[in-house]
């Protein structure tokens, strides 16, 4: 992980999550910037930086959720403005970044959108990039900047201790999900299983079988994130299809696209885990863990300040 040393540090909060971005302040004990997002009457996006960045390390906290390219643009435009205004080093923490399942091209023809974006971060003067479970963590290597990929497991793994489980399984709703699944089982001491998931077309999911022994068990299954929820919901009901006792859901981001709320909380979950890397109007069968402990952390260890 390289090393960004400076004496000053601030937080410049971008639009998507501003409860983040002081959350994230108020654990590094640092000033948030006055930075406004707006957008003029034809829907271009405008940013402006009201506060001294001169020689500072600039953390600009922005995930990407819906409106997904206004988010972003949001990004491009403050990485910029801190770059333009003097910042020493621009650190871009984007817990959720969108396009990241765009990272292979399905067929010729297709863009590499993942790259696109990162390419974008990187030519705006971003130095450094922060996100939380990467769709696809072996994108790092095609980044044109240092970045830290952090893992939402020690959030997750906590909550769900706290729940007390008896006779767990860890579940991953499909193959690209086993390996999160295997760490999440090998730090709550559980077996893992997996649902053999094919996608019919893109946003459908359809779960063929379940691979494993979850017979008179207590599922737990872990994913990166919900975006239409029928992942999860499908996931459900195969393995209550295959015997499951209980079944429960942590995913880390909730991208929630319309109906993905009710889809999720009509699969009948015992629990269901999120995390609040984008904003949620979490109803009350969502517990929400809080992630700006760990930005923090990854934000003190690029500064030298641990
Ligand atoms: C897929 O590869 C991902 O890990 C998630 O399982 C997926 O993106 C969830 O999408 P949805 O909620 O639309 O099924």
């Amino acid at each position: 992980m390289s090393s960004i040393s400076s004496d000053r540090l601030c937080v410049v909060p971008g639009s998507a999550h501003r409860v983040l971005a002081a959350d994230v302040a108020r654990e590094l004990n640092v000033s948030l910037a006055d930075a406004e997002v707006t957008a003029f009457a034809d829907g271009e996006t405008r940013v402006h930086i009201a506060w001294d960045v001169r020689e500072a390390t600039a953390v600009i906290v922005q995930p990407t959720p819906t409106p997904v390219n206004d988010h972003l643009m949001a990004l491009a435009l403050l990485a910029d403005a801190t770059r333009a205004a003097g910042a020493a080093r621009v650190v871009a923490v984007a817990p959720y970044l969108g396009y990241a399942r765009q990272e292979q091209r399905g067929s010729l023809g297709d863009p590499r959108s993942a790259q696109v974006v990162a390419r974008l971060l990187g030519a705006v003067g971003v130095d450094h990039l922060v996100t939380l479970d990467l769709h696809a963590p072996a994108l790092e290597s095609s980044f044109p900047m240092p970045a830290t990929l952090l893992r939402a497991d020690e959030v997750i793994v906590p909550a769900v201790q706290r729940w007390g489980l008896r006779e767990l399984i860890v579940v991953a709703p499909d193959a690209g999900g086993l390996k999160r699944a295997q760490r999440h089982a090998a730090a709550l001491g559980a077996p893992v299983a997996v649902v053999a998931k094919e996608r019919p077309r893109s946003d459908a999911a359809a779960h063929l079988q379940v691979l494993g022994e979850v017979r008179g068990r207590v599922c737990l299954i872990v994913d990166d994130m919900a975006s239409t929820g029928r992942t999860l919901a499908g996931a459900a009901e195969a393995l209550r299809r295959a015997g499951a006792r209980e079944v429960h859901a942590a995913f880390t981001h909730a991208v929630m696209a319309p109906g993905a709320m009710e889809q999720i909380g009509a699969a009948r979950f015992g629990r269901v885990l999120t995390t609040d890397s984008i904003p949620v109007a979490a109803p009350p069968w969502l517990e929400v863990a809080r992630v700006a402990p760990l930005l923090a952390q990854a934000v003190r260890h690029l500064c030298g300040r641990e």
